[in-house]
């Protein structure tokens, strides 16, 4: 779909659709008064019969509103107008684009950013709005034989702003959410396809065609009998079970000047998770084709910003691997040497993104970062802690902590931050490595965490634990693209 900005008066305009807004109890926004002036009361005659309450999410399409140029007006329910915020306003704009796409409507104008949102600029309105629209039209249809077929679907969706002089504003916010937006949709692509078409050979040859498209990106890719050479043990340890050769995938984006430290940004990239020798019960057990959703996440962050061609560099490694069972793989009880030196005694072989990241993350010493973020489906126990709604923060570093609690604000993607004080490494004590991978279950997303800050003592780093996030269950079932939108927000800044 194509996004335009444009002020004036939106009553005047010709078009599809004209979308405005209703607040609880029935009271009319700015531009659906403006319709209402021009129709001489039609949209307050149909208010007060009781149609359209302006409660939140309530739609209802009119036709042939007389005095406008529109064929169609919708009127928006937004709820009460105190409590309308970033997260009412983005549901209720995907909401609409939804609907309209069942519409004949090709083309439509949406007067929703006029609205006062609780705490959101002009730019945050435009993107939202942008990113909601495109968010809620995803399918993933590549494995169906019959694909859905939308009629007449929406082309075309103008937004109107206040100002003229807000114009290049709109426009930076507009291609901002659909870089963003294309950084999730691939993300949600690779998360949704299952493990036997995703495997980590498939990730190396996605890092390769992004490299194609993108004269900003590099890739180089090593293979597992690199990383055993390497002396990267933790992470064999893991691919080692599987037929599908493991790969750390790197990608370099050249978006700043040369010698300008980057950002880093490694992914987790379990293809598909069955917990190998201790293996995870059944039930449920196809969700684990989404444990490469930090993985994931860390190709649509590349891809939002070759999009974005921010001037910034940013590096994106990926630990892609499948743990599995078979007569190669690691028993309870192994101790591996990882890349770092260290050794670790692997007390339960579900316990294995650590594993793969801890190498990663010994890794990226190499490029001399300015920051390293690692994303990771990595414990049950952060589903417990936060829920859905939350990713979890652990970090060495209180300034990094607060810009990532900073961005998650402006991009509207949630994060918690959990500590990972000194007191909690005693449960990775361990009577015969230098410790173990399994903290037990008091604390288990900390836990974690602590197993991985061992090897970041070199630089500033966090890791974000989506777990909870990544993906919904049940009826939905499918990947979110969290946390793209953040990730994205973080690099948005520090290019400023
Ligand atoms: N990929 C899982 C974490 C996970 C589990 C994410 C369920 C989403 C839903 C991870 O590899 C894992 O198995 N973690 C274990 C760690 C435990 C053995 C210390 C867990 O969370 O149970
Ligand atoms: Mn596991
Ligand atoms: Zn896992």
């Amino acid at each position: 779909m194509e996004f335009f900005v444009k002020s004036g008066n939106p009553e005047k305009q010709k078009t599809g659709c004209l979308i405005v807004g209703v607040f609880e109890s029935r009271k009319l926004s700015a531009p659906a008064q403006q319709i209402d002036d021009i129709s001489e009361g039609y949209i307050n005659a149909i208010v007060k019969r009781g149609d359209m309450e302006g409660k939140f999410g309530q739609t209802l399409l009119l036709h042939n509103v007389p005095g406008t140029s529109c064929d169609r007006v919708l009127l928006v329910g937004c709820g009460k107008e105190r409590e309308f915020d970033a997260i009412k306003y983005k549901k209720i704009s995907g909401k609409v684009i939804k609907l309209l796409n069942e519409t004949g409507a090709t083309e439509a104008i949406n007067t929703l950013p006029l609205l006062n949102v609780k705490g959101q600029e002009l730019y945050s309105k435009v993107r939202f709005a942008v990113e909601a629209a495109n968010n809620s039209l995803y399918l993933f249809e590549q494995l169906k034989s019959e694909k859905s077929e939308t009629r007449r679907p929406l082309r075309k969706m103008t937004l109107f702003i206040e100002s003229r002089a807000d114009l290049a504003e709109g426009e930076k916010a507009i291609n901002h959410a659909c870089a963003i937006t294309a950084g999730q949709s691939l993300t949600r692509d690779l998360a949704n396809l299952p493990g036997n078409i995703c495997n980590p050979t498939y990730l190396a040859k996605m890092a390769e065609d992004l490299a194609k498209e993108y004269s900003s990106l590099s890739t180089n890719i090593l293979d597992e009998s690199e990383l055993k050479e390497m002396g990267a043990g933790a992470f064999v340890s893991v691919s080692q079970g599987s037929d599908q050769p493991g790969k750390l995938i790197c990608m370099e984006y050249n978006g700043g000047e040369k010698g300008n430290k980057p950002l880093v940004f490694v992914g987790k990239g379990i293809t598909f998770d069955t917990g190998g020798i201790s293996l995870k019960p059944g039930a449920g057990m196809d969700e684990m084709k989404f444990d490469m959703g930090g993985a994931a996440s860390v190709f649509g962050l590349i891809k939002a910003v070759a999009e974005m061609g921010l001037p910034i560099n940013v590096v994106g490694v990926v630990a892609a691997a499948e743990n599995m069972p078979s007569g190669g793989a690691s028993r309870p009880g192994d101790v591996v040497t990882s890349l770092s030196g260290k050794t670790i005694e692997i007390l339960n072989t579900d316990a294995e993104g650590r594993l793969v990241l801890c190498d990663a993350l010994t890794y990226v010493e190499k490029y001399d970062p300015e920051i390293v973020i690692d994303i990771a489906t990595l414990t049950g126990a952060v589903i417990i802690a936060l829920g859905h709604e939350a990713s979890g923060v652990m970090s060495n570093n209180n300034a990094l902590a607060n810009e990532i609690e900073n961005a998650s604000d402006m991009a509207n993607d949630r994060v918690w931050r959990l500590p990972i004080w000194d007191e909690y490494h005693e449960q990775l004590k361990s009577n015969v490595a230098d410790f173990t991978n399994l903290g037990g279950r008091p604390a288990g997303t900390i836990t974690a965490g602590c197993f991985l800050s061992k090897f970041t003592k070199k630089y500033r780093w966090a890791h974000i634990d989506i777990a909870g996030t990544a993906w919904k269950s049940g009826a939905d079932k499918g990947a979110t693209g969290r946390p793209v939108p953040l990730l994205s927000q973080i690099v948005i800044n520090r290019a400023k």
